[in-house]
């Protein structure tokens, strides 16, 4: 369900958040944060104004983030990314400008990974912005085949080391 043996590096988190720009967002979305590196990261650049909304499967880290994290503008939920629209409606937010991601596509059936990828390019802002990383290029094709511009990074400084991917609707 995890996907990985240690959480990743603060130079990944940097790879993955450190371009984006929150100001303004209404919904940021984060998929499958584990312990919060990626959360607590991500709290420090929103807006006051902004949202964040959390979706994380495991039971344990659910309860760990809902006693770490205590922030008006933080909704954390125990559930599967595919139950996205169903969160987001929740918060009565119809789209998300960025939607964070660390799901570990790879080992996911093939039928639950496309209905999140289409699901999260249906969610996101015209602007928006898909970010996910994974340790092989093994989701490139679906990228490419739902998202308009897709584009690939690499971070050496990560335990194995992994691809970012920046995926754009325009
Ligand atoms: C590779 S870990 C990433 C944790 C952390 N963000 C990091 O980078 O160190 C993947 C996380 O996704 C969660 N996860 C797996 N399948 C999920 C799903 N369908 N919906 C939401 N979270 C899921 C796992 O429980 C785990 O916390």
């Amino acid at each position: 369900m995890v996907g990985s043996v240690v959480p990743s590096s603060k130079f990944l988190s940097r790879k993955m958040l450190d371009h984006l720009n929150f100001k303004q967002a209404k919904l940021v979305v984060e998929l499958g944060p584990g312990t919060g590196v990626f959360t607590q990261r991500i709290i420090e650049k929103l807006d006051t104004e902004s949202k964040l909304l959390v979706i994380e499967l495991n039971d344990a880290f659910y309860r760990d983030l809902k006693n770490k994290i205590s922030d008006k503008r933080v909704t954390i939920r125990k559930g599967s990314a595919s139950d996205l629209p169903k969160f987001m409606s929740e918060l009565n937010i119809e789209k998300a400008d960025f939607i964070v991601s660390s799901l570990p596509l790879a080992i996911l059936p093939k039928t639950l990974r496309k209905r999140i990828v289409i699901e999260a390019n249906n969610r996101l802002n015209i602007d928006g912005e898909f970010i996910q990383f994974q340790y092989t290029l093994q989701s490139l094709k679906l990228f490419k085949k739902v998202f308009k511009k897709v584009s690939v990074r690499h971070c050496l400084f990560n335990i194995p080391p992994a691809f970012v991917y920046s995926c754009k609707k325009q």
